[in-house]
């Protein structure tokens, strides 16, 4: 048996001993668990399988920490901007554990995988009973039974193994919206990014292991599903079958059913024609991709390690252009890298004229410890990145009005997400990506319905059901 299933085959005793013990603690009343997520989708994804396994400890959850007799900080390392939130809300909770002494706090994710952050967590807030990294999250039984039975602050820190954990429970937040990750962990070392440190090395899930899983989200009403990677595009790499991402993505959308299949994130450097060929005849992925981009200047994009050049970015948006044409992009896009001039910042800008998005999601450049571009010269002063910010923002938002008024007179199948309580509107998002408002029966919510465009205002739409 390998030591993953060994390691899993451990934790079932402790499922049971720990709601045993959470049982006579809340004195024969439900344990009650707040999960509290920063970051990214995968982030998302992870404290799905945590609140699966506190459920399988017997916690029913709440937003609220006072009603909270466990609460765990799924963290975010990846700009100083998410880290600072997160010391600032592990901070306040220290009034929380002096009102109710016997609430357990633990705090996980990307940030306790930088073992500096781990020592400023542990020293400087010493009423946080539990510490774990991103490789160890399989353990929560185990660590929650040791902070209460032997009364100890637990510190776990896990080593990045070759194997993928199959088997957690997962409790979906959504009933229509479902994360499948294929794969975890990143390669390609982007200079200016904590993300290979803190989640290891790539690994691919078997594709058996997706399928069933997609199957059986399927037969269950999802509606969409979202496969995860931090680098989709490598999916296959080191498994034993012949798989590829193209491969898995025609393999899924084979399936009968009413569901769409979106996908996040895939890296330029490694996308494929063949990947745009598959979604141009498929049935149901959408035809919105997320390929982000983050400089339009070679120098930088050299500097940052993203392999690629703008030419070949630009080729490959030409060629899924001409096999989907009615392709919706989104992007990432950093400012201010070290060393960027504003002269190379305007090759961003003329990119996103020439490319159109949707919508980009744009960032500052965060200096974070340990990776190569921390320790570059940054000679512009964050004012004036500040400055080149605004004037992208600006930019993008002149793009995606443009691009929501041509949408209007067309009709749209849309998955409708929520009610917005404000204005009693149901709201959703188009195949493209973009939210959409109109009006409508709350028992649509969760359900594919054809929505004609009527207005645009500014980058969301508003519109009217025609079934
Ligand atoms: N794997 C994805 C890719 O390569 O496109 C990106 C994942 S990363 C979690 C999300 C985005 O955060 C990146 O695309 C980048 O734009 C931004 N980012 C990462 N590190 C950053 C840093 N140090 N400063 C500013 N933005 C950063
Ligand atoms: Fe970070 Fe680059 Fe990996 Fe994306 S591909 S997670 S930006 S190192
Ligand atoms: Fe943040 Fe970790 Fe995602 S650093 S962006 S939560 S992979």
């Amino acid at each position: 048996m390998s030591d993953n299933k060994l390691d899993l085959n451990l934790q079932e005793r402790y499922y049971a001993d720990v709601a045993e013990i959470m049982k006579v603690r809340c004195k024969g009343e439900k344990p009650v668990a707040l999960v509290r997520t920063y970051g990214c989708q995968q982030n998302v994804a992870d404290s799905e399988k945590i609140k699966g396994m506190l459920n399988k400890m017997g916690f029913i959850f709440t937003e609220n920490e006072e009603e909270a007799d466990f609460i765990i900080f799924n963290t975010c390392a990846v700009r100083e901007h998410a880290e600072d939130r997160v010391f600032g809300n592990v901070g306040a909770l220290k009034n929380i554990k002096r009102k109710n002494s016997s609430v357990i706090i633990a705090v996980c994710g990307c940030m306790m995988e930088q073992r500096h952050v781990a020592e400023r967590i542990k020293k400087s807030f010493p009423f946080v009973n539990i510490v774990f990294g991103t490789h160890v999250i399989h353990r929560l039984p185990e660590m929650i039974y040791t902070a209460i039975v032997d009364s100890q602050r637990v510190f776990l820190h896990g080593k990045d193994g070759d194997e993928v954990f199959e088997g957690l429970p997962i409790k979906r937040d959504s009933k229509s919206h479902a994360w499948l990750t294929v794969m975890y962990g990143c390669n390609n070392f982007c200079s200016y990014c904590i993300v290979p440190y803190v989640r290891g090395r790539e690994k691919s899930r078997k594709s058996a292991d997706i399928i069933k899983e997609f199957k059986e989200l399927v037969d269950a009403g999802y509606k969409e599903i979202t496969l995860l990677g931090q680098n989709v595009n490598s999916y296959g790499k080191g498994l034993e079958e012949d798989i590829n991402f193209p491969k898995l993505l025609k393999i899924l959308d084979s399936f009968e059913g009413d569901y769409r299949i979106r996908f996040m994130t895939s890296h330029p450097k490694d996308a494929t024609h063949e990947m745009f060929d598959v979604i141009a005849n498929s049935k149901h992925i959408s035809h919105h991709i997320h390929l982000p981009f983050q400089s339009g200047n070679d120098r930088v994009l050299k500097e940052m390690n993203r392999i690629y050049n703008r030419e070949k970015y630009l080729n490959l948006i030409n060629y899924a252009k001409s096999v989907i044409p009615d392709l919706s992009l989104t992007s990432d896009v950093i400012v201010g890298f070290p060393g960027e001039t504003y002269e190379e910042f305007k090759d961003t800008l003329t990119l996103i004229e020439e490319v159109g998005f949707t919508s980009l999601f744009t960032f500052i450049f965060s200096p974070r410890v340990g990776t190569k571009a921390e320790k570059m010269d940054d000679p512009i002063t964050y004012e004036e990145k500040n400055k080149w910010f605004n004037e992208l923002l600006k930019t993008q938002e002149a793009i995606a009005a443009k691009r929501c008024a041509s949408m209007v007179g067309k009709t749209e199948r849309v998955l409708i997400e929520e009610k917005n309580e404000k204005t009693g509107l149901l709201s959703g998002r188009t195949d493209s990506s973009i939210i959409i408002e109109f009006e409508g029966p709350d028992e649509y919510i969760g359900s594919f319905k054809n929505v004609k465009v009527t207005e645009a205002r500014n980058w969301i739409l508003r519109g009217k059901l025609t079934d």
